[in-house]
């Protein structure tokens, strides 16, 4: 027979074996929950990074997923103090407000029509896919078939002028492109030499299988537009009568037909991620056939002219969208300029894959 202590003994053993057991798998079932957590997030993070853009519809898009390793410019704070440094601030100013210092009533000089070129180079030339400078320092000078010549900095900035802001060229010797100069190659200086960066310039949008309609694009830009650029597209001054509140896309006082955005493809891929005001890559209002639509029917508007007939000395190497014969394809102006592009394109890849 077993004494009563005996029995106490043995309870007390069985209970601890007991707890031990439950504490072990309390401990196991804890572990088992981390380690679950842990692979939910480790998959949350994964499939974050590696979400599909949002506008599937864009074969762009597809291509360039959005990362976050797009060009950003150097900060202003790390400007130099010194004699340099002003330079580059001035050159800054320049491109932000260059109607108060080269307009019509420009405190410096009065040779272009009154536009900044931050209206166009977005937020003083920095913008992802907002016409920005990144890739100017890193791949200038270079061969340029619209004059068929290497093109340095200065080069480049006066065709703007010309052409963009419908002025004259500014001095190459002059303080004012000294420092517009100087403020591009400061933006550019950490893109080595040579490369692109990421989200520079303006997007290439996919060509449509039609042509661009400005009967449509009339539509979208009474819905979408208007309300800033104003219906006859004369844009509204800032109170101060020298800065544009929201600048003039047609008429006397906008860009020549010579500039970049005459071109459908320069305008379409510019407004696709930039207007209506606010909108930015990959984020879009506007449809692929709206962008090109509305830039069809701005640019059947009037507008300055200018002599181009140094433009393209070799006229195989005019753009699809360059609207100015002679061309060497045998399509005509309007389809130039209005397209459909894709037949032109495959016409001048057949050729240049014979002449291999
Ligand atoms: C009306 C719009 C407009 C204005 C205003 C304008 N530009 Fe431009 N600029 C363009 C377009 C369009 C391009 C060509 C972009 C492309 O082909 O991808 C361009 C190209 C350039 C480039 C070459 C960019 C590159 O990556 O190769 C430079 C430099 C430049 N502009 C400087 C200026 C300066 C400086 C001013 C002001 C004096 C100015 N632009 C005003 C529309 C404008
Ligand atoms: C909410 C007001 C607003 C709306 C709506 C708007 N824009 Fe703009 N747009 C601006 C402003 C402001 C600028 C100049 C940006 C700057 O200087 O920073 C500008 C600049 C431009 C430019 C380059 C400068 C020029 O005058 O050539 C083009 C082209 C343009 N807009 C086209 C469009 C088109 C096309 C639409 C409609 C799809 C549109 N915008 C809708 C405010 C607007």
């Amino acid at each position: 027979m077993k004494s009563d202590n005996q029995n106490n003994d043995t309870l007390i053993l069985t209970i601890a074996k007991a707890t031990q057991t439950i504490v072990l798998l309390f401990v196991l079932a804890i572990l088992v929950v981390v380690i679950g957590i842990i692979e939910a997030n480790t998959h949350a993070i994964y499939k974050a990074f590696n979400q599909p853009e949002m506008n599937t519809t864009d074969s762009l898009a597809q291509k360039q997923e959005a990362k976050p390793d797009y060009w950003v410019a150097p900060d202003v704070a790390t400007i130099p103090n010194s004699p340099e440094g002003e330079l580059i601030k001035y050159g800054r100013e320049l491109i932000a407000h260059t109607a108060k210092y080269l307009g019509p009533e420009g405190s410096v000089m009065q040779i272009s029509n009154g536009m900044n070129c931050q209206n166009c180079h977005l937020e003083a030339g920095t913008k992802p896919y907002g016409n920005n400078y990144g890739s100017v320092a890193s791949t200038y000078p270079k061969f340029r078939a619209r004059s068929g010549t290497m093109e340095n900095i200065y080069k480049r900035v006066n065709d703007c002028f010309e052409r963009s802001l419908n002025g004259k060229p500014l001095d190459t010797n002059s303080k004012e492109m000294q420092a517009i100069k100087i403020y591009i190659e400061w933006l550019g200086k950490g893109v080595p030499k040579g490369k692109e960066a990421k989200g520079s310039g303006i997007v290439d949008l996919p060509f449509l299988d039609r042509a661009a309609d400005p009967v449509r694009g009339k539509i979208v830009y009474e819905q979408k537009c208007a309300s800033c650029h104003k219906k006859d597209g004369s844009g509204e001054l800032k109170p101060d009568g020298k800065e544009w509140l929201y600048p003039p896309l047609w008429g006397e006082k906008s860009y020549n037909h010579g500039a970049g955005l005459y071109r459908l493809s320069r305008f379409a891929g510019y407004v696709k991620y930039n207007m209506p005001l606010g909108v930015s890559y990959p984020e879009s209002q506007l449809t692929d056939e709206e962008a090109w639509d509305v830039a069809a029917y701005i640019n059947s508007m009037p507008r300055p002219s200018k002599d181009l007939s140094k433009d393209w000395p070799d006229i195989s190497k005019k753009p699809l969208d360059h609207p100015f014969g002679p061309f060497a394809d045998g399509f005509d102006e309007k389809q130039h300029k209005f397209g459909p592009f894709k037949p032109i394109k495959e016409k001048r890849e057949t050729r240049t894959k014979q002449r291999k």
